[in-house]
């Protein structure tokens, strides 16, 4: 649903490395690979990741469209090595059929996109399925998110995200200022919770879930300020920016309900209670609260934008649930990769990506411009 921008990545998650291109993006944005760099490392931080975490420490390599420091309006092209490959390279993931067979995955996970996929595919190994329905490829949509948050850096929106449920535990308050640095407040938790106590509580429900060989999921928060009011538009689906947002937080793996702003509460609150009274503040014409979460009539209103994904428990299971082998038909229990028992900060690390993606596009829908200078000057012409 990017309707200027457009990206693409590929990779699996043991195979050689990831790629993404990043097309329609303006020149003379200050980038460098540190910049993409810290992102990556917020991704890999939480309590509740499996081993793989320590074995890769990712770094995006810019392998286009940079020079001198500055984008050049050209694809932005990176490159990012799965360091796991080196051990797997020799039989699993080779490019040619390996002498000695390897075992196929034949027992698919509930839950994950094994089933289907080979079915979809007519595939006989789950492995073929698996290698790219991992989480794994998020890491390069991070990066990618990193790119635009330079750019949106430029223009003074800011992306924040913190971490609001853990199974059953819930923060027992939300900022309702934002924070000036909450994606540093959030970072110095293991969860990403803002509040110390649930944040406690969080950690504990998650070493009891791993314990039991069960993985948990939760819900975390995605915010945005500094954005003019009129991002995406009412005039036909497909140009609004709620639905926009809500098609990329759940284009992410194991997210199952996107809200805005109120969200799930509003469908049992009256009218008075949601909706955000118009005032005269200093001159400017705003909103007395924020309950619709920064979005009315698919556009952006000009108040912090409020974005809610819940994420499922994670479907690979230390004590696996049943299965069946896709060959003999025999019952048996699913498949077990190496595996996280809650990813739910690393994946609202993932969410600020997404919400970067989008915005960087709508607001280069909205005033173009080849270079950040022709959108800065786009933007001021209008006087928002
Ligand atoms: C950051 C992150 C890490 C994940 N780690 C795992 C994992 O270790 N094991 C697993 O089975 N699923 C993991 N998942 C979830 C699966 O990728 C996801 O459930 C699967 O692709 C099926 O897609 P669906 O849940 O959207 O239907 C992770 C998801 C995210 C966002």
């Amino acid at each position: 649903m990017l309707q200027h921008l457009k990206f693409l990545t590929a990779g699996e998650s043991h195979g050689k490395g990831l790629s993404g291109i990043l097309e329609g993006f303006p020149a003379g944005v200050p980038l460098s690979e540190s910049f993409i760099a810290r992102d990556l490392a917020r991704r890999q931080m939480g309590h509740g990741r499996g081993g793989r975490m320590t074995i890769e420490k990712d770094h995006a390599e810019i392998t286009s469209g940079l020079r001198h420091g500055n984008t050049l309006g050209s694809p932005i092209a990176l490159w990012i090595q799965n360091r796991d490959w080196e051990n797997w390279k020799q039989d699993k993931m080779s490019h040619e059929a390996p002498s000695n067979p390897v075992p196929e995955v034949t027992l698919p996970r509930p839950g994950h996109a094994d089933l289907a996929g080979v079915q979809k595919f007519g595939f006989s190994d789950i492995r073929n399925v698996l290698e790219r329905s991992s989480a794994r490829e998020t890491a390069m949509r991070v990066a990618l998110g990193a790119v635009c948050r330079a750019f949106l850096n430029e223009l003074g929106v800011k992306i924040f995200s913190h971490v609001i449920q853990i199974g059953p535990v819930k923060t027992a308050t939300k900022p309702d200022q934002l924070h000036t640095d909450l994606n540093k407040a959030a970072d110095a938790s293991d969860v990403r919770c803002l509040d110390k106590e649930a944040a406690e509580a969080m950690i504990k429900h998650i070493d009891i879930t791993r314990k039991a060989g069960d993985s948990v999921g939760g819900v975390f928060e995605v915010l945005a300020s500094g954005l003019p009011p009129g991002l995406g538009s009412y005039t036909h689906w497909d140009r609004k920016l709620d639905a926009r947002l809500a098609a990329a937080m759940m284009s992410i793996n194991a997210m199952k309900s996107v809200s805005i702003g109120d969200g799930l509460d509003v469908g049992e609150a009256t009218g008075s209670q949601v909706h955000d009274e118009i005032i005269l503040q200093d001159d400017t014409i705003r909103r007395a609260t924020n309950h619709a979460g920064g979005i009315e009539g698919g556009m952006s209103n000009g108040e912090l934008i409020q974005v809610q994904v819940t994420m499922k428990p994670i479907p690979t299971l230390a004590r696996p649930l049943r299965s069946v082998d896709i060959k003999t038909h025999e019952p048996g229990i699913a498949h077990k990769e190496r595996t996280d028992a809650c990813a739910v900060p690393a994946a609202s690390v993932i969410g600020e990506a997404m919400m970067a993606l989008v915005l960087t596009d709508a607001i280069l829908e909205k005033f173009g411009g080849d270079s950040l200078d022709q959108v800065k000057a786009h933007i001021a012409a209008t006087g928002v």
